[in-house]
């Protein structure tokens, strides 16, 4: 699943709530016209990532059971409904249900000190 796909897609340039992440990982709700769009934050060594928030073993929102996701070390986060295991970083399954799919990307960007949906455009 690309996340442009979700009919809840928010357009490019929309802000972000919870911009001000700092470490771990924090479920939030885009609400725009077209509706709302459940968005994963991630705090990396690599900077913030962004992932849809639906799990694609049952896709269930990763913090279904519980909002503590990332690993002790913040390199892994761990679905709450039945412990597929994803790579902080890029997604990528690496255990559990996890193994073989991965949580869909969603570019994220900083302008003017807020975080925003699209990439930075050159
Ligand atoms: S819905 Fe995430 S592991 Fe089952």
């Amino acid at each position: 699943m690309i996340w442009t796909e979700l009919s809840s897609a928010p357009p490019l340039g929309t802000v972000v709530p919870g911009g001000d992440l700092q470490s771990g990982a924090r479920a939030v709700t885009v609400t725009t016209d077209a509706g709302d769009f459940p968005l994963l934050l991630v705090m990396t060594d690599d900077g913030i990532k962004g992932f849809v928030n639906a799990c694609p073993h049952q896709f269930l929102p990763l913090d279904y059971r519980s909002p503590h996701l990332m690993s002790h070390d913040g390199t892994k986060l761990m679905c709450s409904a039945h412990g597929a295991i994803f790579d902080a970083r890029t997604g990528d399954g690496v255990g559990g249900h996890g193994l073989g799919c991965s949580l869909s990307p969603v570019p994220l960007h900083r302008t003017d000190g807020q975080l925003v949906i699209g990439s930075r455009t050159p």
